[in-house]
């Protein structure tokens, strides 16, 4: 497993992360005995950086990473939280008090006194121009609750608004085949401040692994049901914001590319994350896992040779001819 700086944090952490929404909530049901089986196979695997939030589950998917943690106390484990989504995502709300309040809960359901990486959860725009927010931030990490801050954010002119700011230590943006406009500005910036990059929804919520068709039914409590039209937050968060059927198409074109170019040494899904981890900038990729299976076939990505730059052709193909013009100018 390769690895690498995670930006400001200065802690090595492995290229392929794990993403933790889904032993939380959203997804459909993942048992308590096959969340921590995903987090086992994942460490194994050499995994040692996962993704959470306080909101996931509204504190699940920490507390399973806690006991997790608590019965591997020397794995070497990075763990980054997420914070905000509790309450009401206006700019009042993202003020020292509440953040306090966040990560006593967040360190309460980690079983942890300091935190090793807490990010915003996709605040207001707002907020990542309000140098009060990051004076917030900075007394936690003063205070010792906090080792280092970051920030999940959903567009990229969020993302080079918090790059520009000194402490800083990650971002974490979409970055996958249907989303390349972060190649352009983000992970060039990102690279050139020593901030790390956290690229998530690497699988395009699953859809590059090319497994799903017109007549695949999600459950009635997975976003990929009813978060489609962004009833219920940013729908770029769901197919990365891709109508499904144009998804669909476009990834049975990644999926005949990577047959074409990767053949048998790497699946579709593989070869989506090892493309995400070796996009330069980039820190960690962190797929969802839902079971065992996929959780040691994403760590399996991190060893991957490197996808050479007829792939990057391709995938830049797909996105200019189907995706861009639904996602560029959004996000
Ligand atoms: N606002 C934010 O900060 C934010 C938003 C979204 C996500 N995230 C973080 O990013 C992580 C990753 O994003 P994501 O989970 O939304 O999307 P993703 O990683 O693109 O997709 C995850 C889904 O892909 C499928 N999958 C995973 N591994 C597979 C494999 N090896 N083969 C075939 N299919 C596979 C599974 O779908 P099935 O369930 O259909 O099997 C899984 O639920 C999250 O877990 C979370 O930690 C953060």
């Amino acid at each position: 497993m390769e690895q690498q700086v995670l930006g400001r944090t200065g802690r090595l952490v492995s290229a392929v992360g794990l993403g933790t929404w889904q032993l939380g909530a959203d997804w459909g049901e993942v048992s308590e005995g096959d969340a921590h089986a995903v987090l086992g196979a994942s460490l194994e695997a050499g995994v040692t950086f996962f993704d959470t939030a306080d909101v996931y589950g509204d504190g699940r998917s920490e507390q399973l990473i806690g006991a997790f943690l608590k019965n591997h106390p020397e794995a070497g484990i990075t763990v980054a939280t997420k914070m905000g989504r509790r309450m009401d995502q206006v700019p009042e709300n993202y003020v020292l008090e509440n953040f306090r309040e966040w990560t006593d809960r967040s360190r309460r359901n980690l079983g942890v006194d300091r935190l090793d990486l807490v990010q915003l959860h996709c605040p207001p725009t707002a907020v990542y121009s309000t140098d009060a927010v990051y004076d917030a931030l900075d007394e936690l990490v003063s205070d010792g609750v906090i080792a280092a801050y970051g920030v999940s954010v959903e567009t990229t002119s969020e993302a080079l608004e918090a790059i520009a700011r000194p402490n800083v230590a990650s971002v974490q943006i979409i970055l996958n085949a249907f989303r390349l406009k972060p190649l352009e500005e983000v992970l060039p910036a990102a690279s050139a401040a020593g901030v790390g990059i956290i690229a998530r929804v690497p699988l395009a919520s699953g859809l590059l692994s090319g497994k799903y068709t017109k007549e695949t039914v999600f459950a009635e409590n997975d976003h990929r049901s009813f978060n489609r039209d962004g009833a219920a937050f940013d729908v770029g968060e769901t197919f990365s914001g891709v109508p499904y059927e144009v998804g669909l198409e476009a990834a049975a074109r990644f999926t005949e590319l990577a047959r074409d170019l990767v053949g048998d040494t790497l699946t579709p899904a593989q070869a989506a994350i090892a493309w995400a981890w070796q996009r330069p900038g980039v820190s960690s990729v962190i797929p969802g896992a839902r079971n065992v299976e996929q959780a040691r076939a994403n760590a399996a990505a991190g060893s991957a040779a490197t996808l050479g730059p007829l792939f990057m052709s391709g995938v830049r193909e797909i996105y200019e001819e189907s995706i861009k013009e639904h996602v560029h100018d959004k996000w």
